[in-house]
C-alpha cells in the first residue's frame, strides 16, 4: 500500500510539476490533480467526463458526491474520517444522490421546480425494493440510468434520460437476454415498443407528446402518482377512452380477475392503431377473444359496429358530394365547415367504444347522423342548383342564338330594302345611263 502511494505521489510529481503549485483550493479540488493525473482509466475517466456534468455546471466537485477533503494533495484527502465515502457499493448509492436530491429546502435554492421524490420512488420501485431487499446487484440504480460522472438534464437531447434516448437506457439491461436470464421475463419490450404506434410516433414524427417506457413506468421505475398499477398509466394520456372504460363492466371486472385493463385489447408494448375493424365477433375482431357470437358481450358488439359503419359511410358520403359540388365550382365552405362537427361525433363514438354499450354510443351517433343529414341535403341543394344553372345556361345559350338570328334577321330587314333597292336603282339605272349618263355611272363605280 506503502509503495503504491510512493508510486502515485512520483507520478504526480511528475505529471503536474510543482505539487504546492497545484493545491490551491481555489483554483481546483485536490482530486482533480491527483485523478486527472493517474494512468488512463477508471481512475482518470471520471475528471475527464465531469466537465459536461450538471453538477459541475453548477459549481459542485468531486466532493459534493464523494466526500473527503479536496484541499489535501495527497491519500489523506480520501480520508473516511474527512467524510470520503469508501463504500461505493450500490446500495450505498441512492443515499448519496437522495441526500442533496431529497432535501427539499436544499434544492429550492437551485431550481424550485425539481421534484424531490426521486429517492422515494426509486425506493418503491421493482428496482429499489429488489435492491434492498435482495441485495440484487443485477437491477438499475441511479447511476444506471444516469452515468455518474456525465449526468445531463432530462431536456438535453445528449442526456440518457431524453425522450429519444430513454429506450435505450432500459434495454442496455432489458434488452439483453444473457443479462436477464435469471429473471425469466421477456426481453422484447423495446423491440416491440420501438414498431408500435407510440414508438413511432417519438422516433419517427418526433411526437414528443407520445410515451416512451418511463411514461408508463414512472421515472424512477414506480408507477406515477396516484395510478395503482403500470396499466392505468394510459389514462394519462388517453383520459376520454379511461373515463369510459373506468365505468364500462370491463372496468369493474377485469382487475377482480387480473386482466390487464387498455393492454387486454391493445397490448402494452406492441400497441398498434385502432380501427372500427376490432369491433366484433368476426375476422379481425377483438371481442371474439373473450365473447361468443350468441352472448351479450357479442351481440352488443355487433350493434356497436352497425352504428359505427352507418355513421363513418354517411359522412363519407357526404363529403364526397360537397366535394363534387366546391370543384363544379357551387359555394359549399359552410356546410363544409359544418359537416366536422360529424367528424368529431365519429371521435367521440369511438371513444364511447370503451362503454362497451350500443345504447352510449348511439346519442354520439345520432348527433353526427343529424349533421351528415344536413350535410346531405345541402350537398344535393348545391347539386340541385348547379342542374338548374346548367339549364339555365342552356337556356341563356339558346335564347343568345335565336336573339343573335333573329339580330341578323332584323338587320337584313333593315339593311335588306337598301341594298336591293341599290342593286334595283343600278338595275333600273342601268339602261338609263348607258348613253347621256355615263358619267353617273363611273362615279358610282369609283365610289
Ligand atoms: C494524491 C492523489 C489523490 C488525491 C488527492 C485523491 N485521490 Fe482519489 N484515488 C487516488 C488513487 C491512487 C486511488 C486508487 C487507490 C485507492 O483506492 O486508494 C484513488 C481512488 C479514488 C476513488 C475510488 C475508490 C474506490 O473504492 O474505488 C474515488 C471515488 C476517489 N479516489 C475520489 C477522490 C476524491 C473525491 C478526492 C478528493 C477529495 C480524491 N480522490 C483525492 C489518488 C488520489
Ligand atoms: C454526482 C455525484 C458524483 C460526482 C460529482 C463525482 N462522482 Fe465519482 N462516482 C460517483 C458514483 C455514484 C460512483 C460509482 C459509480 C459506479 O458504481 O458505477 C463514482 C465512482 C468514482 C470512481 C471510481 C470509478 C471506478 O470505476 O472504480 C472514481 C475514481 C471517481 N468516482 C472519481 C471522481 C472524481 C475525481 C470526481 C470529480 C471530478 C467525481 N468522481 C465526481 C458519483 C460522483
Ligand atoms: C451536492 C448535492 C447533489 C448531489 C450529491 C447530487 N445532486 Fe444531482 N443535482 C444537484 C443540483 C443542485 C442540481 C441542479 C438542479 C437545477 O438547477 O436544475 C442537480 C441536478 C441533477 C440532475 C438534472 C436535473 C434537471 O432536470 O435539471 C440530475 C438528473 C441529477 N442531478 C441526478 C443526480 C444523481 C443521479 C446523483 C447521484 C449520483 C446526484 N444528482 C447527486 C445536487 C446534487
Ligand atoms: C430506471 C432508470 C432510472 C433510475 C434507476 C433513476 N432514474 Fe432518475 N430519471 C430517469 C428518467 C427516465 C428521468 C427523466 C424523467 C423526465 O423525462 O422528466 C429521470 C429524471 C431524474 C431527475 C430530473 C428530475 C425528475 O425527477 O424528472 C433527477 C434529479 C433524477 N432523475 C435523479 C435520480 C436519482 C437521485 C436516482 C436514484 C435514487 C435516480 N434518478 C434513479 C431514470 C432513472
Ligand atoms: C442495470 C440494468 C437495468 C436497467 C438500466 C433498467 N432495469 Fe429494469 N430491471 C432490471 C432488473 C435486473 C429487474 C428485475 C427483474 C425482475 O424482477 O423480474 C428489473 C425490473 C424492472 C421492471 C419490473 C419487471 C417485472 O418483473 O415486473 C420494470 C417495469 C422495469 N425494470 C423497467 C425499467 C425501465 C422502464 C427502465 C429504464 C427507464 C429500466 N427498467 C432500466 C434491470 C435494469
Ligand atoms: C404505453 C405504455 C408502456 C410503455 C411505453 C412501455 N411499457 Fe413496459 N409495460 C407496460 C404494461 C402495461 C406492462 C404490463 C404490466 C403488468 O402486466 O402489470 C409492461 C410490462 C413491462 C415489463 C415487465 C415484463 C413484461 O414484458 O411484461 C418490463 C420489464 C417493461 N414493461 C419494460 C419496458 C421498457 C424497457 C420500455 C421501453 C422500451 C417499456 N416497458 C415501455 C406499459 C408500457
Ligand atoms: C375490450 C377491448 C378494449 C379495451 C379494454 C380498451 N379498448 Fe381502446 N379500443 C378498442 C376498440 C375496439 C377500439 C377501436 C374503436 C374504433 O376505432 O372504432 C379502440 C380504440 C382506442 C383508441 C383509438 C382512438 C379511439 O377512440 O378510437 C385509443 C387511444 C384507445 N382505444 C385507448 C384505450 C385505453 C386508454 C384503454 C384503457 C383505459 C382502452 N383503450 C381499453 C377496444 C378496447
Ligand atoms: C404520454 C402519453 C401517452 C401514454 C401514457 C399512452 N399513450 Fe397512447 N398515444 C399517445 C399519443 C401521442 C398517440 C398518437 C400517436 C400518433 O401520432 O399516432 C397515441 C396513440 C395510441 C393509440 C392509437 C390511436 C389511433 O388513433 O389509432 C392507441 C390504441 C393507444 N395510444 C393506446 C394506449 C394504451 C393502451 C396506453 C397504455 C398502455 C397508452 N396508449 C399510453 C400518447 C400516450
Ligand atoms: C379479455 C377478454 C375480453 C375482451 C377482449 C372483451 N370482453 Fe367483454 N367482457 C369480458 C368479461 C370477463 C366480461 C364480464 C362477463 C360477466 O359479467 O360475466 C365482459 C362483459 C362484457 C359485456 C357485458 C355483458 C353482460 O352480460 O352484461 C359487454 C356488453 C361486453 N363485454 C362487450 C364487449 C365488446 C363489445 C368487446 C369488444 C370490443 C369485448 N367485450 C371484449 C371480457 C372481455
Amino acid at each position: 500500500m506503502f509503495a503504491t502511494w510512493v508510486g502515485v505521489m512520483l507520478l504526480l510529481t511528475w505529471r503536474t510539476g510543482v505539487i504546492e503549485a497545484q493545491s490551491d483550493p481555489t483554483e481546483v479540488e485536490s482530486c482533480v490533480t491527483c485523478h486527472q493525473a493517474l494512468p488512463d482509466g477508471p481512475l482518470s475517466d471520471p475528471v475527464t467526463r465531469y466537465g459536461d456534468d450538471v453538477h459541475s455546471g453548477k459549481g459542485f466537485g468531486c466532493v459534493a458526491c464523494h466526500g473527503g477533503d479536496g484541499t489535501i494533495l495527497g491519500p489523506e484527502a480520501m480520508d473516511p474520517a474527512r467524510g470520503f465515502l469508501r463504500d461505493l457499493s450500490r446500495q450505498r448509492i441512492p443515499t448519496m444522490c437522495g441526500h442533496c436530491h431529497s432535501d427539499a429546502a436544499f434544492m429550492r435554492q437551485y431550481n424550485p421546480g425539481l421534484r424531490v421524490d426521486q429517492e422515494v420512488e426509486y425506493q418503491s420501485s421493482v428496482h429499489g425494493q429488489r435492491l434492498v431487499q435482495e441485495s440484487d446487484s443485477l437491477v438499475a440504480t441511479c447511476v444506471s440510468c444516469h452515468p455518474a460522472h456525465g449526468i445531463r438534464p432530462p431536456s438535453d437531447p445528449l442526456s440518457s434520460v431524453h425522450p429519444l434516448n430513454v429506450a435505450k437506457t432500459c434495454s442496455a439491461c432489458h434488452a439483453n437476454a444473457q443479462y436477464m436470464a435469471d429473471y425469466g421475463i421477456p426481453t422484447d419490450q423495446a423491440e416491440k415498443y420501438g414498431r408500435s404506434v407510440h414508438g413511432e410516433a417519438l422516433t419517427v414524427a418526433r411526437d414528443l407528446g407520445a410515451p416512451t417506457c418511463n411514461d408508463c413506468h414512472g421515472n424512477h421505475g414506480a408507477a406515477p402518482p396516484g395510478v395503482s398499477w403500470v396499466g392505468n398509466t394510459c389514462g394519462q394520456c388517453h383520459s376520454v377512452q379511461e373515463q369510459h372504460f373506468e365505468t364500462s363492466r370491463h372496468g369493474e371486472i377485469f382487475p377482480l380477475i387480473g386482466i390487464p385493463g387498455c393492454a387486454a385489447c391493445h397490448n402494452n408494448h406492441e400497441i398498434q392503431a385502432a380501427s372500427d375493424e376490432m369491433i366484433g365477433v368476426g375476422e379481425g375482431g377483438i371481442c371474439a377473444k373473450c365473447h361468443t357470437e350468441e352472448s351479450e358481450g357479442g351481440i352488443q358488439a355487433l350493434q356497436i359496429r352497425r352504428l359505427i359503419d352507418s355513421l363513418r359511410i354517411q359522412l363519407d358520403s357526404s363529403r364526397a358530394l360537397l366535394e363534387s359540388a366546391e370543384n363544379s365550382g357551387v359555394e359549399v365552405s359552410q356546410a363544409q365547415y359544418d359537416l366536422e362537427a360529424a367528424h368529431s361525433a365519429l371521435v367521440e363514438s369511438r371513444a364511447a367504444v370503451h362503454t362497451f354499450r350500443a345504447g352510449a354510443v348511439d346519442s354520439s351517433v345520432a348527433a353526427g347522423l343529424a349533421i351528415t343529414d344536413q350535410a346531405f341535403i345541402r350537398g344535393m341543394d348545391a347539386l340541385g342548383e348547379l342542374r338548374f344553372r346548367r339549364t339555365g345556361l342552356a337556356v341563356f345559350a339558346l335564347i343568345t342564338v335565336v336573339l343573335i338570328v333573329a339580330l341578323l334577321l332584323k338587320i337584313k330587314e333593315i339593311e335588306g330594302p337598301s341594298m336591293s333597292y341599290i342593286m334595283f336603282t343600278r338595275e333600273m339605272r342601268l339602261p338609263e345611263t348607258r348613253g347621256p349618263g355615263s358619267s353617273d355611272r363611273n362615279d358610282e363605280e369609283s365610289s
